[in-house]
């Protein structure tokens, strides 16, 4: 038995349920959270909409993506737990235009207007830096009531950004499109007024600083929508409007032929070709045990993830060949394919990471700097080892070690959280603080300083002591209840809902699409050129 970070690891407990049901479980309550997300304002506003004549945010995606291919939706469970509706007003997603990978931000019209609460806004930055980081190009579906007004103290001043991000794309010569579908007024209009080509639908898009209350507010004047800010008056006498659509379905097509036009061209790695995982990826399902204090080999998750040798091999080749298999044991890390694109993985074998551990993982990730091939992180740590034993032998500089190399590395990272994600492990494992170009939850995971019962247990001990210091007797039973409290309170907040809530990651998925999802984030990648650096900050040794 072993003391780390997130506490005691009693790797002989049994297994007390079934793996796959427990895990099968999670992924139906993952399918109704991201139901709710994809049923937007919900069926009134729906309706509303469409008898309108207008199609729904998702049917504008889908019929602006080439047909057939996938759309990457990034962080659909944002504002999960919050007051607001969970996905935030707006969809986020790397899809596929005339063969060239786009983020997509398409407004949800039927939830208040389309207006931007605090969550919207933090899903389309992100959106905005997994564009800058993969050097994409950005359409923008736009049709929105501009800031939601109750929150807008949380949305005016940090929402400039959006529109510095939209031109600072387009200096590092990743273009924007934007396509106006219906309201885009006051800071709304600098949306199209920021995009490197313009498309607005005919009697339907609004793109004006005031509407026609407030000018004749201000000036006394008297005007209508359109002469304000329709599609025909930006299209033929303000010049704001590259292409007048005559519908949606018209602006869609002249999305994609401007796309078509980009002369784009992708400046990374060819994939190779490459055969399906070794082991059968519907086996991801048995591999998480129940209590994640029990640990599972990675590798049985590695090979039903990475590209496999294919039948018939006699050249001795291995889906995943292993770096340092003997040394620094509860790490494990090596070489693999996935998708036909080669990568490092660094996964946690037995949950906690000692000094070797460190040693070896700055070691992988600078060979794989020297390489110029992508990392992937699968997380299930409960942290660094600690106690005196481990102090002593410079746990706290090890750690910083590989710290350090995650840092200053520059080849892509992906991580996947599979299970635990505590401690400073998740700082080593390159957790969100450390900056990977995506990152994905499985359902099983959970993410914290450090267990809930060891958080509360440390709170006793502090309060305890501090009792004692003021010459006070501890009241045990009633911090009974504050402590019960605290557990489940850290328990609850340490699950993949509530962290995708607040944006700690790009989304959580079924292990099963784990194999797909981290294909596609590696063809996106594959947009610009991959350099690892060989300048890292003063190793302490
Ligand atoms: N902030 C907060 N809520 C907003 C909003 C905003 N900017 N814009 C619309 N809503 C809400 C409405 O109050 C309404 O809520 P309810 O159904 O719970 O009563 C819901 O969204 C739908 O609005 P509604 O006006 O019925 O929809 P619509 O499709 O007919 O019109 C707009 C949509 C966006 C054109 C219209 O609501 C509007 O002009 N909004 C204000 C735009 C504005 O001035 N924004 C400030 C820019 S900085």
């Amino acid at each position: 038995m072993t003391v780390t970070e997130e506490g005691l690891d009693n790797a002989a407990q049994p297994e007390p349920q079934d793996r796959r049901s427990a895990m099968l479980e999670k992924i139906a309550a993952l399918d109704a959270e991201h139901a709710k997300a994809a049923a937007g304002g919900g069926e009134k506003y729906i309706q509303r909409h469409q008898a309108r004549g207008k199609l729904l945010a998702r049917e504008r995606i889908e019929l602006l993506l080439d047909e057939g291919s996938p759309f990457l939706e990034t962080q659909p469970l944002i504002g999960w737990g919050s007051d607001f509706p969970v996905g935030g007003s707006i969809i986020t997603g790397i899809g596929v235009v005339e063969g060239v990978e786009c983020m997509i931000v398409a407004n949800d019209p039927t939830v208040k207007g389309g207006a931007l609460n605090p969550y919207s806004l933090k899903r389309s930055f992100r959106a905005a830096e997994i564009a800058e980081k993969n050097g994409l190009p950005t359409i923008n579906l736009t049709e929105s009531g501009g800031a939601d007004l109750p929150t807008q103290k949380d949305i005016f001043i940090p929402g400039g950004k959006g529109f510095r991000d939209l031109t600072r794309a387009s200096a590092r010569k990743q273009p924007s499109i934007s396509v106006v579908f219906g309201n885009s007024t006051a800071g709304g209009a600098y949306v199209p007024g920021m995009s490197d080509y313009v498309i607005m639908v005919k009697e339907q898009a609004k793109v004006f600083l005031a509407g026609p209350p407030l000018v004749k507010m201000a000036t006394g004047e008297d005007t209508d929508d359109e002469s304000l800010g329709g599609a025909e008056m930006h299209s033929r006498i303000s010049g704001s409007s590259d292409f007048l659509a005559v519908d949606e379905h018209d602006a869609i097509r002249q999305a994609r032929r401007v796309v078509a036009r980009l002369n784009w061209r992708k400046r990374g790695p060819e994939p190779k070709p490459f055969h399906e995982p070794d082991l059968d990826p519907d086996g991801l399902l048995d591999l998480i045990p129940t209590d994640l204090k029990e640990p599972f080999d990675p590798r049985e998750a590695i090979l039903r993830i990475v590209d496999g040798v294919g039948p018939g091999n006699t050249n001795g080749d291995q889906a995943f060949d292993e770096f340092k298999p003997l040394y620094g044991t509860s790490l494990c890390v090596g070489w693999a394919r996935l998708h036909g694109r080669e990568i490092g993985i660094l996964a946690n074998a037995r949950g906690v990471l000692m000094s070797e551990e460190a040693q070896k993982a700055a070691q992988f990730i600078q060979l794989a700097n020297q390489k110029d091939t992508p990392l992937l992180f699968l997380h299930n740590t409960t942290g660094y080892m600690v106690g005196t034993e481990y102090e002593q032998g410079g746990i706290i500089k090890h750690g910083a070690l590989m710290i350090n190399a995650v840092s200053n590395s520059t080849v892509p990272h992906l991580t996947v959280i599979m299970g635990a994600s505590y401690g400073a492990g998740n700082y080593g494992m390159n957790g969100r603080a450390y900056d990977p170009r995506f990152l994905f939850t499985w359902p099983s995971a959970k993410s914290a300083v450090m267990g809930p019962q060891q958080l509360a247990g440390v709170m006793e001990i502090v309060a305890r002591e501090s009792a004692e210091k003021k010459g006070e007797v501890f009241d045990a039973e009633g911090f009974k209840g504050v402590k019960d409290m605290v557990e489940g309170m850290v328990e609850e907040q340490s699950l993949p809902f509530f962290l995708s809530g607040l944006g700690y990651d790009d989304g959580v998925i079924d292990p099963r699409d784990t194999r797909t999802v981290l294909g596609l984030c590696l063809s996106a990648i594959a947009t610009q050129e991959i350099e690892g650096a060989m300048n890292f900050g003063v190793f302490r040794v």
